[in-house]
């Protein structure tokens, strides 16, 4: 148990998960995580904003009791992801007089996915305030930060801004504030990566719709909270902008070392020519850290052999994620080998439905690597080179 004060009246109430391992059972947290829910106390109402993850229901209730809090009129539903609704209905049988107060969308998303009486909802439209007597809450929709649902806090007489996941880090720490910028950074940045990446567009306008407000602090309901703002909407509008570094990333698997040769001589003829460069061995590589070099990347170029007349599955699935993520990467290649024959570059392009870049002539080669094969990995250094050096959203 332990319940943290943000301000006087102000508390934080839910529960770090530092031995969870993965999320989505996909996704590593090293740093495990936190569920924030923050406990807001009125001259006349109480209002919970968000719960936990269901397996820290417990925490939650323990937390609330020890503050001594009697009653709870409303719970705020910022979205409906279980790691932040879960706890829901077990919050409303230990203070059955609470309302669940939300969006339209947010509720059917709530109904879909919990067990919670449709007349126990309170819907707010966008921008709507409810009053708590000293305090007031505004609520903003803010969709597809990666739901469609999901809208966020503004306590008013405190320009605090209640994010939910927007701004969130996997990062369980005992500190309430950012204290280690370095470390957060890094954990929001991996957090952008995974989830939020495909959302970029709508995400810049959120960003714009934060600018205009006054926000003192921005607390989010994973990782430690910002009492400088900007320190947290500098980063994303970085992370967000279409500008791309002049960095390539390479996400490879080779089974008999011909894989690795190609992207070995590839790795060395960037590096003598000065460009920044990271291999992943997908044999071995936390998908964490291939998702957080893909934000910046101008280049990616994925290494594979041949499985089955195909690309190895470990290929497919680097390939998959960099669709299915969408960064703003500007050009993309292929290199690789196989035995007799197959169609591993035709699958892997194929799989690459959502890239808008530049797709550059693959090398795929039978066997070793020769001597021209190796020359020719060289030009394709050179052109990804001459590429990204003339395009103006590379930086
Ligand atoms: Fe932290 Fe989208 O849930």
């Amino acid at each position: 148990m332990a319940v943290r004060k943000l301000l006087d009246e102000i508390y934080e109430v839910g529960a770090l998960h530092y031995d969870r391992e993965l999320f989505d059972e996909l996704i590593p947290l090293p740093d495990g995580t936190s569920y924030n829910a923050y406990l807001i106390i009125g001259s006349e109402k109480t209002a919970l904003l968000d719960t936990v993850d269901p397996s820290k229901k417990t925490k939650l209730i323990q937390n609330l009791d020890r503050i001594n809090v009697k009653k709870i009129d409303y719970i705020v539903s910022h979205h409906a992801e279980q790691d932040h609704s879960g706890s829901i209905p077990a919050v409303l049988e230990r203070f059955p007089e609470a309302e669940v107060v939300t969006n339209s969308k947010c509720k059917k998303a709530l109904l879909d996915h919990l067990d919670v009486p449709e007349d126990r909802f309170k819907v707010m439209e966008n921008h709507e305030e409810l009053s708590l007597g000293n305090k007031t809450l505004e609520f903003i929709n803010m969709p597809w930060v990666h739901w469609p649902e999901t809208l966020v806090t503004y306590l008013k007489e405190k320009n605090i801004l209640f994010s939910c996941d927007f701004f969130g880090s996997h990062l369980a720490t005992s500190n309430l504030y950012v204290q280690d910028r370095r470390k957060v950074y890094l954990s929001a940045k991996r957090y952008y990566a995974e989830i939020m990446m495909p959302f970029r567009e709508s995400i810049k306008g959120h960003l714009n719709k934060i600018r205009d407000m006054e926000v003192d602090i921005i607390a989010p309901s994973h990782g430690p909270i910002y009492r400088d703002p900007d320190f947290i909407l500098d980063a994303y509008e970085e992370w967000v902008d279409d500008k791309t570094k002049e960095e390539v990333v390479i996400p490879y698997v080779s089974m008999h070392g011909s894989t690795e040769k190609m992207v070995n001589h590839l790795v060395d003829h960037l590096m003598e020519k000065g460009i920044s460069v990271s291999p992943f061995n997908l044999s071995t590589t936390d998908i964490g850290d291939l998702a957080m070099a893909l934000v910046d990347a101008s280049t990616v170029v994925i290494g594979s052999p041949t499985v089955l007349v195909g690309p190895h599955p470990k290929a497919v699935y680097a390939a998959h994620l960099f669709n299915s993520l969408r960064p703003k990467t500007r050009y993309a290649s292929l290199i690789g080998s196989y035995g007799w024959g197959g169609r591993m570059p035709e699958q892997i392009k194929d799989s690459l439905g959502n890239f808008q870049g530049e797709f550059l002539e693959p090398i795929v080669i039978k066997g070793l690597p020769s001597d021209k094969d190796m020359k020719d990995v060289e030009k394709l250094a050179d052109k990804i080179i001459d590429k990204q050096r003339k395009d103006d959203l590379v930086k």
